[in-house]
C-alpha cells in the first residue's frame, strides 16, 4: 500500500469519527467504535512510520510528506478535513504513540468547534498525544515542498529537450528518444509533487520560440488533465510525449510560413493545415513504431478534430477522436488562445479563454474533459492578474481546491500602481478582499511569467 493510500484511510476514519461526534452523544456506540477504529489505525501506522502527521499547505493536505489527491473516492472526507484544518488555522497535526480512544474523541469534538475554543483547549493540553502547529500569517513553505527550484529546472530542461527534438527533426538528424522519455517522467514526478508549481510555468509564453514553448505547455497541461482523470503513470508518459509532439508536422513546413508576420492567405492556411498529415510522417521517420510513436501519430493527426465531427483533416463525422486527442485538443486550444501571436497580438485573458471553451463544449471539445480542465485551472487560472476591490493588483499563484472563484494571490501592485513585493493572500480565507475583475498585466508593464521564473 502506498503512503498516500494510508493517508487517505486515516482521513476517512477521522472523517467518520468527526461526523459521528457531531450527531451522537460521545458515549454512543457509533462514536466509540469510530474512535476505536481510528486509534487502531493510527497505532498500526506508528508501527510502520516514524510519525503520523497531516500537514496542510495552501490547498494541499499531506500525509507524512506525501500529498493526498482530491479524487472521486474519498473526495468528501479529504475536502472536509482540509476545510476544518484551514478553519482552525492548523498547519500540522501529529498523532503520537500512547493515544487512546477517549483522547481522540475529545479531540474530535473540539475539531468541529470554533478556532478560539480549539486553541484554548489545545493550550490547556487536553490532548497529550496530539500535537498541533498553527499557521502564522506568513506561513513558510514546508521543507519538503521547497522544490520550486527543482520544478523550474525540470521545466527548462524539458524546454531544451523539446527544442532539440524539433530541431533535429527539422534537420533530419536522429532524435534522442532516451532523454525525451526521461524528461517526461521528470515532468510527471514534478506534477505529482506540486501540480500547481508546474502548471504555473505554463504561464511562460514565447520565451524562446512560440513552437517550443507551446509544444511543452501543451504537454504539461495534457499531463495535468490526464492525471486528474486518473491515468496511470505509464499512460501519462505516452500522453505527455504525444502532447509535446502534437505540432511536430510543422517542421515539414517552410519556416517562412511558420514565422510569417503578416496575415496568411487562404492558400497558406491550407498549407499550414497540412501539419496534421505531416506530423504522422515525421513521427514515423523519427521514432519507428513503438506504442508511444503510434499514439503520437494518432494525436498529431487528430488534434484539430472537433468533438462534433468537424475540423481538419476532413474525416467522417462519426469518426471520433481518441481520448488522448480529445485531451490535447483542449490543452492546445487553451494555450494557443492565451498566447500572443501574429494573428492575435492581444491574447485572451485566461479566464475568458476558459469561458469561450466552455461555450464550445460539445462543439469543439469533449464536454466532460472541458469541465475537468476548468476545474483544474479554476475560474482564474494561475498567472491571471486580478484587480482587487481595495485597489491593489494581484497575481494568481495557486488555485484553491473547492473554491474556484477565490484563488491564492500575491499582491504585485499597490493602490498607487507601484510595483511591490506584496503579501500572499488566500482569498477564500480573507473575507474582506474581493475580486473586481481580471486584467491584462501587460497594461502595467508586468509579465506574469516573470514571477514564476
Ligand atoms: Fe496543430
Ligand atoms: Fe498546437
Amino acid at each position: 500500500m502506498s503512503v498516500s493510500k494510508f493517508g487517505a484511510d486515516i482521513i476517512a476514519l477521522l472523517y467518520t469519527l468527526v461526523k459521528a461526534v457531531k450527531v451522537y452523544d460521545l458515549n454512543n456506540d457509533v462514536v466509540q467504535t469510530a474512535s476505536k477504529k481510528a486509534v487502531y489505525s493510527i497505532k498500526t501506522l506508528l508501527n510502520i512510520f516514524s510519525q503520523v502527521q497531516l500537514v496542510r499547505y495552501m490547498d494541499y493536505v499531506f500525509f507524512n510528506k506525501e500529498r493526498l489527491r482530491f479524487e472521486i473516492d474519498g473526495y468528501a472526507s479529504l475536502q472536509f478535513i482540509h476545510d476544518k484544518l484551514k478553519l482552525l488555522g492548523i498547519k500540522s497535526l501529529s498523532f503520537l504513540p500512547g493515544i487512546d480512544k477517549e483522547e481522540l474523541i475529545i479531540f474530535a469534538s473540539n475539531f468541529i468547534g470554533e478556532k478560539k475554543i480549539f486553541k484554548k483547549d489545545y493550550a490547556s493540553s487536553k490532548f497529550k498525544h496530539i500535537t498541533v502547529e498553527f499557521s502564522t500569517e506568513h506561513d513558510e513553505v514546508p521543507d519538503f515542498l521547497r522544490d520550486g527550484e527543482r520544478i523550474k529546472r525540470t521545466y527548462f530542461k524539458a524546454l531544451k529537450v523539446t527544442k532539440n527534438l524539433m530541431q533535429n527533426l527539422w534537420m533530419n538528424q536522429p532524435v534522442d528518444v532516451k532523454s525525451s522519455r526521461r524528461i517526461i517522467y521528470n515532468l510527471i514526478d514534478s506534477l505529482t509533487q506540486d501540480e500547481f508549481g508546474l502548471l504555473a510555468l505554463t504561464a511562460i509564453k514565447n520565451l524562446d520560440d512560440y513552437t517550443y514553448n507551446h509544444s511543452l505547455n501543451v504537454g504539461i497541461l495534457s499531463l495535468a488533465l490526464g492525471q486528474r482523470i486518473g491515468l496511470s503513470k505509464k499512460s501519462l508518459a505516452k500522453l505527455g510525449s504525444a502532447g509535446i509532439l502534437h505540432d511536430i508536422g510543422k517542421v515539414a513546413l517552410p519556416k517562412e510560413l511558420i514565422y510569417k508576420s503578416e496575415r496568411l492567405t487562404n492558400e497558406e492556411w491550407d498549407l499550414l493545415k497540412k501539419h496534421s498529415d505531416y506530423g504522422v510522417k515525421e513521427i514515423l521517420k523519427a521514432r519507428g513504431l513503438d506504442e508511444t510513436g503510434l499514439i503520437s501519430m494518432t494525436i498529431a493527426y487528430q488534434h484539430h478534430w472537433n468533438y462534433n465531427g468537424t475540423g481538419y483533416p476532413v474525416h467522417k463525422k462519426d469518426e471520433t477522436p481518441v481520448l488522448f486527442s480529445r485531451i490535447v485538443r483542449i490543452c492546445d486550444s487553451y494555450d494557443a488562445m492565451t498566447t500572443p501571436r501574429i494573428y492575435q497580438v492581444v491574447p485572451y485573458l485566461p479566464h475568458y479563454a476558459l469561458r469561450v471553451m466552455w461555450k464550445l463544449r460539445n462543439v469543439w471539445f469533449d464536454p466532460l474533459l472541458t469541465k475537468i480542465f476548468i476545474q483544474l485551472l479554476g475560474l482564474y487560472p494561475i498567472g491571471s492578474c486580478l484587480e482587487l476591490d481595495n485597489g491593489e493588483i494581484a497575481l494568481v499563484i495557486r488555485e484553491n481546491q473547492g473554491y474556484p472563484d477565490r484563488p491564492i494571490v500575491k499582491i504585485i501592485l499597490d493602490r498607487n500602481e507601484k510595483k511591490i513585493d506584496g503579501k500572499i493572500i488566500d482569498l477564500s480565507m480573507n473575507g474582506g478582499t474581493k475580486i473586481v475583475k481580471p486584467i491584462y498585466a501587460q497594461k502595467y508593464g508586468i509579465n506574469p511569467a516573470a514571477y514564476f521564473m
